[in-house]
């Protein structure tokens, strides 16, 4: 990573040990440091490919942790996934994982009635009619799919105009107060018409009124400039890239927190039901005065694919 780096003052955040303890009572499986999970990373495979129209070759997983989703995506969709991590020991992980994975054997079924197409006609063995059967093999080794940059969102070592797509489940790297810079690398590295789809469940949601943001931003657990639904959605139209849609997160994010928060007190049980965790403590504090929390986002690099593939 460079010092030029706008958002280097994360290195003092994510380092190593990172992961552990924020796993440490996380409500699902340590390979998915997400709200929602698994359930959720399918959800967005889905969603990713409708609002692609299942033109992905090439996607790019901001903040990717230990990398379980770069994984799976290119096990199971043929992907050629890129994550960029700031923390060290996490891309280490995401690397053996892609390692580890091994190959994959995809098999594809081709049934052909015509007989006029060259290749129909040479495999057709009795009356014309009869279908003609092919059974194509392959096989891929999911390392060769899977980089793993260590770097931050905010100066990625990475080619411009080349990704289809670029995903992030909760890349906290965007909370960092100089996250436009990690917008304008986005839309960089996207190709025209290519889609940016992320959520970030534990940001103050939209409508939160100016003094409760600012004694959250002022809160020695909370506090963290320039942290709300309303300054993501500024810097995102700042760098460029062109919002399809944007929604908040409340009901993901209570359910999220509020299993982070029980699985605390039942294993801490001595705690007198406060958390061992303060931040989480003050910050579902402050979500239940403001009501609303998270940002989902869908956008694309311009020029936008017509018709827009939302619902
Ligand atoms: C909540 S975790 C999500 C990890 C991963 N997306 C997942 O779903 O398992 C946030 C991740 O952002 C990474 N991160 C924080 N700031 C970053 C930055 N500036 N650049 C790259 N990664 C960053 C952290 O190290 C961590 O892995």
């Amino acid at each position: 990573m460079s010092w030029k780096d706008p958002g280097s003052s994360d290195a003092e955040i994510y380092k190593d040990g990172f992961h552990e303890r924020l796993s440490r009572f996380w409500p699902g499986p340590r390979e998915q440091l997400h709200s929602g999970g698994w359930a959720k990373t399918q959800e967005m495979t889905a969603e990713i490919k409708r609002l692609t129209t299942g033109e992905v070759s090439r996607a790019l997983d901001l903040c990717c942790g230990e990398g379980a989703t770069a994984v799976y995506l290119a096990a199971t969709e043929g992907w050629e996934v890129t994550g960029v991590e700031l923390v060290e020991s996490a891309v280490m992980v995401a690397r053996a994982r892609a390692e580890q994975y091994g190959t994959v054997v995809r098999v594809k079924l081709e049934v052909s009635n015509s007989a006029s197409s060259a290749e129909a006609a040479e495999a057709t063995t009795t009356a014309d009619e009869t279908p003609a059967v092919r059974l194509h093999l392959s096989y891929q080794s999911v390392a060769d799919l899977v980089r793993v940059a260590h770097a931050s969102v905010h100066y990625m070592p990475l080619p411009s105009n080349s990704y289809d797509v670029v995903y992030g489940q909760d890349p906290d790297g965007l909370a960092n107060e100089n996250r436009v810079y990690a917008f304008k690398e986005v839309l960089r590295v996207l190709r025209p018409g290519g889609l940016f789809y992320f959520w970030h469940h534990w940001i103050p949601g939209p409508g939160w009124r100016p003094d409760l943001l600012l004694e959250y931003w002022g809160d020695p657990y909370t506090g963290s400039p320039r942290l709300s639904y309303e300054l993501y959605l500024e810097d995102l139209r700042a760098s460029g890239l062109q919002l399809a849609s944007v929604t908040h997160t409340t009901e993901l994010s209570a359910r999220h927190m509020g299993a982070m928060a029980a699985r605390m007190r039942r294993e801490v049980p001595s705690l007198d039901g406060s958390l061992p965790d303060k931040w989480l403590e003050r910050s579902l504090e402050f979500a239940s005065r403001g009501g609303t929390m998270g940002i989902h986002v869908v956008a694309y690099k311009p020029p936008l694919p017509l018709p827009l593939p939302l619902r």
